[in-house]
């Protein structure tokens, strides 16, 4: 058969006048209402737009299969729906991995590797613990804890130490807001729609901000810099990075880099193990079964790294939290550089297709039972690397992965272990888009409770995360 026109591909209505770059913000004006939308009403491939294929959604291991590993005919989208003022802060802390392509992507990324290596990340291990430990032992069995709030802050203190070598402080905190703030700005349409920079308008205002961002990264760039030691944090590393021919990451790319790595690790992170959290108390005996394993490998302590592999069921949760809520629930646009075919549909040359691990991973025709939480489907099933994609697949696969994979799973032990979790009656639970991940909307409040009583049955939350979990 050959292949139907892309202008046959079903989607929104269409609005009128409206380009491609708000096209994009018509998606990030409401992702998580949007993108399942677009799949029930219109199946595995929709347009933005009904009748333009410059912008269409492809749901499905397939699609991955067929776009993630290649690069070249599908690069990552380089620009971002807004205007960049040219030298400005904003164009400068954008300058990283995620808006180059080709030659100049590999060699970023082959200098950024080694950072990023097994022995590097297993060397971060007592940091983190450490980190975890000080925050944890403010927590109190029978007190409520925001779980989104103590993840974020923890995550960020582990930011700033493992890549800048920093201790947790007001600084941090600062830097912390910032980073957020930036990715939360250059998705809103309310930055875009007007790109003036007028201090009273949203654009003005994330103009203002991105310098501050790139100062206090100079600065951290600096003080790194200046120190002599052979410090193992990812910003010293980067520093002394080389290529066989001796080249090295500019400080522009630092700079840009260093501001991608902070925005893309420490939110992603902390949602990961807020939403476990909340899977956790929601199903009091898997979080039984993850205690009684985690205290007979580990009797109470952090695991090193060698016991990982001791612990399935920990893995097994990890997956399939991150396969129910992944926190970014659209990986970054790909571009067409030719034609191709998509499904039945022949594209054009410049087509954007969008890709939502969140969708991706409740189709049930890969996942049975999709909206349920159910940790062993990973014992009889390896999933394929195109079926579960929290960290996207291919030669963009994120970075960090075995970083916030050793992260999440330490910080886990040592809650669980220590901790009851409990959702409290009455409860909502609205996941929020914000930039391009997904976290509960005003906290996750979770109460403490001991972890040795007799677990009682989940309680009843409302909210819209109904649509995505059952229980
Ligand atoms: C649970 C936590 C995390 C999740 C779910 C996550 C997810 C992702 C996804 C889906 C992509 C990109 C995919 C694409 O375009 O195909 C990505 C890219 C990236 N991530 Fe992560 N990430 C997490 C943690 C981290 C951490 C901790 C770091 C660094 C410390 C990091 C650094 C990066 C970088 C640098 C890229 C860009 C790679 C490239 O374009 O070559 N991420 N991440």
């Amino acid at each position: 058969m050959s292949p139907r026109p892309a202008s046959e591909i079903p989607g929104l209505r269409p609005i009128p006048f409206v380009g491609r770059h708000l096209g994009l913000l018509r998606l990030f004006r409401d992702p998580l209402r949007v993108l399942p939308r677009l799949w029930r009403e219109h199946g595995e491939i929709a347009a933005l737009s009904r009748g333009d294929p410059s912008i269409v959604c492809a749901f499905g291991p397939a699609f991955h299969q067929q776009l993630l590993p290649r690069a070249k005919e599908f690069e990552h989208l380089d620009d971002i729906p807004m205007r960049v003022p040219e030298g400005s802060a904003l164009s400068r802390t954008l300058f990283n991995l995620t808006v180059i392509n080709g030659a100049d992507h590999r060699r970023q990324r082959r200098l950024m590797m080694p950072a990023f290596g097994r022995s590097v990340i297993h060397g971060y291990r007592d940091d983190m613990v450490e980190l975890a430990g000080s925050r944890l032992a403010r927590w109190r069995t029978g007190s409520q804890v925001d779980a989104n709030r103590e993840m974020t802050e923890l995550t960020l203190d582990v930011m700033m130490r493992c890549l800048f070598g920093l201790s947790p402080g007001e600084d941090a905190a600062e830097v912390g807001r910032l980073g957020t703030s930036f990715l939360e700005h250059m998705t809103s349409p309310a930055t875009a729609m007007l790109p003036l920079d007028l201090p009273w308008l949203p654009f003005g205002r994330f103009m203002r901000l991105c310098e501050r961002f790139e100062e206090r990264l100079i600065e951290m760039i600096e003080q790194r810099r200046a120190s002599r030691d052979q410090a193992q944090d990812v910003l010293s590393l980067l520093i002394r990075a080389a290529d066989e021919d001796g080249s090295r990451l500019t400080d522009r790319e630092l700079l840009g880099n260093m501001g991608l790595l902070f925005v893309a690790g420490h939110e992603t992170t902390a949602h990961a193990l807020s939403w476990t959290l909340f899977l956790l108390a929601q199903h009091p005996q898997i979080q039984l079964e993850l205690r009684e394993e985690l205290r007979g490998e580990l009797h109470g302590d952090a695991p090193t790294v060698e016991q990982f592999a001791r612990l399935p069921l920990l893995d097994a949760i990890v997956d399939e939290s991150l396969r129910l809520l992944p926190p970014t629930y659209v990986l970054f646009i790909r571009r067409a550089m030719g034609e191709f075919e998509l499904g039945p549909y022949r594209m054009p040359e410049g087509s954007l297709v969008v890709l939502s691990p969140l969708v991706a991973h409740h189709l049930p025709e890969v996942f049975e039972e999709p909206e349920r939480f159910r940790p062993e489907r990973w014992a009889s099933r390896k999933p394929s690397p195109f079926e579960l994609v929290p960290f996207g697949a291919g030669p963009r696969l994120c970075l960090g992965a075995s970083f916030a994979a050793q992260e999440i799973r330490l910080v886990l032990a040592m809650i669980v272990q220590r901790h009851g979790l409990r959702m409290l009656p009455g409860s909502r639970v609205d996941p929020k888009a914000r930039g391009i991940t997904m976290g509960p909307r005003g906290g996750l409040p979770i109460e403490l409770v001991d972890p040795d009583a007799r677990p009682r049955p989940p309680v009843d939350v409302g909210g819209s995360i109904r649509e995505w979990v059952q229980w």
